[in-house]
């Protein structure tokens, strides 16, 4: 009788867990109240194209929600909340990073899988400039001469924006941490910093770049980098390949819908 006990209160809070982490991904998307449909010009043209990834779950509807806490679409939140537990389960060592984390919803589930799991012990850090990508940097980045995403105010969102989005969720405490300001600048600073997992999403060749190049090496063996960009933006693969290439790496890198990919650091 007491084992039937047990078994069936491991069985409760596991289920209650899922049910919780379930409940935060589609309040991220706004699938609860819904989601309106999407004004800007971009997402209008993004809606005329015809990408191979429309046939699938995420499509260019996705693009920019009005006021999704997240842009990232429902296959990559929850293989995030995945790879997050995964890190937990096998022991991974380090904290949680995103670099690029405009409403911060993608941040916002990883603090929400590590309250889930009881874990006190890790930080998740969301970088950003809180005020939209940098202009291109041509001569340095050629890769980015056309990018023009610094125009776009709709990706441009305040750190007090993203603060109340985490207080909202009951989210925001120590271990939060907003790294605040260009990657270029900011990023420099977390070189070494162990982390179990490291999330891109700053769309530009040199958002890629300076993210790979500043906490790559700090990424735990056994631990996971995510891309959200390569299968879209031909900027942020190149630079994730001409980083791997520099080092003499070939991962095995793995689609997770149209544009997301991730890998695992052996
Ligand atoms: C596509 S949005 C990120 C979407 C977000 N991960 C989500 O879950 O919806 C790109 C973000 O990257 C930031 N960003 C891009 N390049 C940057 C850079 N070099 N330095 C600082 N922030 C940058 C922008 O401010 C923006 O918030």
């Amino acid at each position: 009788m007491g084992d039937m006990t047990s078994i069936t209160a491991a069985t409760t809070s596991a289920d209650v867990r899922e049910r919780y982490l379930d409940m935060v991904e589609r309040s991220l998307l706004n699938a609860i109240h819904g989601e309106p449909r999407l004004e800007s010009a971009l997402q209008r043209a993004a809606m005329r194209l015809r990408h191979p990834w429309q046939t699938r779950s995420w499509a260019p509807k996705d693009f920019w929600p009005v006021k999704a806490h997240t842009m990232i679409g429902a296959e990559r939140l929850s293989h995030l909340r995945r790879l997050v537990e995964a890190t937990l389960a096998d022991g991974i060592p380090g904290d949680y990073i995103e670099t690029g984390v405009w409403r911060g919803g993608a941040c916002i589930l990883m603090r929400a899988v590590l309250a889930a799991h009881g874990v006190a012990n890790r930080r998740v850090f969301a970088a950003d400039s809180f005020a939209g990508l940098p202009r291109p940097d041509a001569e340095r980045y050629p890769a980015d001469r056309r990018d023009r995403l610094f125009g776009f105010d709709e990706l441009a969102v305040s750190e007090a924006e993203v603060r109340r989005n985490f207080e909202a969720y009951g989210l925001l405490d120590e271990q939060v941490v907003f790294l605040k300001g260009l990657f270029k600048d900011t990023l420099p600073t977390l070189k070494g910093h162990a982390f179990a997992l490291i999330r891109l999403d700053g769309d530009m060749y040199e958002s890629t770049l300076d993210a790979l190049t500043n906490l790559y090496d700090g990424v735990s063996p056994g631990g996971y980098v995510v891309i959200d960009d390569y299968g879209i933006l031909g900027s942020c693969r190149k630079a994730v390949h001409d980083f791997l290439d520099a080092r003499g790496l070939a991962p095995s890198i793995e689609p997770i819908d149209g544009p997301g990919v991730w890998w695992r650091k052996d």
